[in-house]
This record gives C-alpha cells, sequence and structure tokens, in this order.
C-alpha cells in the first residue's frame, strides 16, 4: 500500500487480488466467446500494457498480439484531437479484432481507435477495457466487457499513470 503519488494523496480503489479475480473472470468469458475464431489482441499503450499481460494469460486460445500506440487525453475532446502515434503491423482484415485498454474516459480515445481498426476491415471488432468510468460520455462508443466501474475519479495503478507516475503499482488508488 502507498499514500502519496507524485505529491498527491493516494487512497486504495482496487487491490491487486479483486484485480487478478476479474481479470481471471474476463479471460474466460473471452475464451468462451472467441471458440474457434482466428482472434487478434491489440492492446493500447502505453496504459493497457499490464492489463493485457495479465489477460492473455487467461485466454486459452490461439491468438496473435499486436500494439497501437496514440497520443494521450490532456485535452482531446473529440476524435480529432486524437493522434495516431503507432499503428498496428499484421493485417486485420477478416480477423476477429478485440481492443484491450486500460481505461474508458470520455471513450473519444477508443473512438479513434475503433475508426482507425475499422478502416482495416476486420470480420469483428470489440473492446476490453478494465475500467469503465460511471458518466456520460461523449463519444457514442461500445464497451463489450469491462472490470469495473467505477465513478468519476481520476485513478492510477496498474498501467495507469498520474505524470507518467504509478504504473507499476500493482493496486488501483484514486487520487484525491
Ligand atoms: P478517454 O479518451 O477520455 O476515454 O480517455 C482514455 C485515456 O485517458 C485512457 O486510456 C488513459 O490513458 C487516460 N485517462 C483517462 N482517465 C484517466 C485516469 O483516471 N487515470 C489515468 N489515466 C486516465
Ligand atoms: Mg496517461
Amino acid at each position: 500500500m502507498i499514500s502519496e503519488v507524485s505529491g498527491r494523496e493516494a487512497k486504495l480503489l482496487l487491490s491487486s487480488e479483486e484485480i487478478s479475480n476479474r481479470v481471471s473472470q474476463l479471460g474466460r468469458e473471452i475464451t468462451r466467446d472467441y471458440k474457434d475464431k482466428d482472434l487478434v489482441i491489440i492492446g493500447v499503450l502505453k496504459g493497457g500494457f499490464i492489463f493485457l499481460a495479465d489477460l492473455i494469460r487467461h485466454i486459452k486460445l490461439k491468438i496473435e498480439i499486436d500494439f497501437i500506440r496514440v497520443s494521450s487525453y490532456k485535452e482531446a475532446t473529440q476524435a480529432g484531437d486524437i493522434e495516431l502515434i503507432t499503428n498496428t503491423g499484421i493485417s486485420l482484415r477478416d480477423r476477429h479484432v478485440l481492443l484491450v485498454e486500460d481505461l474508458i474516459d470520455t471513450g473519444v480515445t477508443s473512438d479513434f481507435i475503433k475508426r482507425t481498426i475499422i478502416s482495416n476491415n476486420p470480420a469483428s471488432y470489440k473492446t476490453c477495457a478494465l475500467i469503465k468510468k460511471r458518466k456520460r460520455r461523449e463519444a457514442d462508443i461500445t464497451v463489450d466487457y469491462f472490470g469495473f466501474e467505477i465513478d468519476d475519479k481520476f485513478i492510477v495503478g496498474y498501467g495507469t499513470d498520474l505524470a507518467e507516475e504509478g504504473r507499476n503499482l500493482p493496486d488501483i488508488y484514486v487520487i484525491e
């Protein structure tokens, strides 16, 4: 347990044990839903890398992994404010794509990535986020799988950061 990140007070929200239990459930659901399908899992950098690493070890299927990186959050309020930094390096045409993200806040990032991936004509497209914030989203997006729904608070840990600090924390904290 820690009590501050980047000089700000941090309160425990989700313990590593709670996270791990939920992540294994999600892995089982995904295994069931994608049985016999050609599944490509795309992680969103940087925030999604720890969730992805844990999740895929609970997916008992033959899968291919790739990553996408987009410019971060900051003042983005619509998809046009986001930039693609690194695209995936594999063909997605006619394949079943599952996007794995750390968290959905406004949904603007997810919406942007969806447009980018759909333009490659996959057979299907679904999203999996560890955390979904409970608020009115600006972008009209669907989150097909999610770990936890939380109030509109800023969180850090388990891949997510506060000014690049705290990604390596095993638990998730709320910044007060
Ligand atoms: P959205 O575009 O507003 O949905 O924001 C998505 C991205 O913003 C996430 O993938 C995170 O990188 C970042 N972000 C949004 N809320 C938080 C937070 O509470 N903590 C850390 N990063 C966040
Ligand atoms: Mg960030």
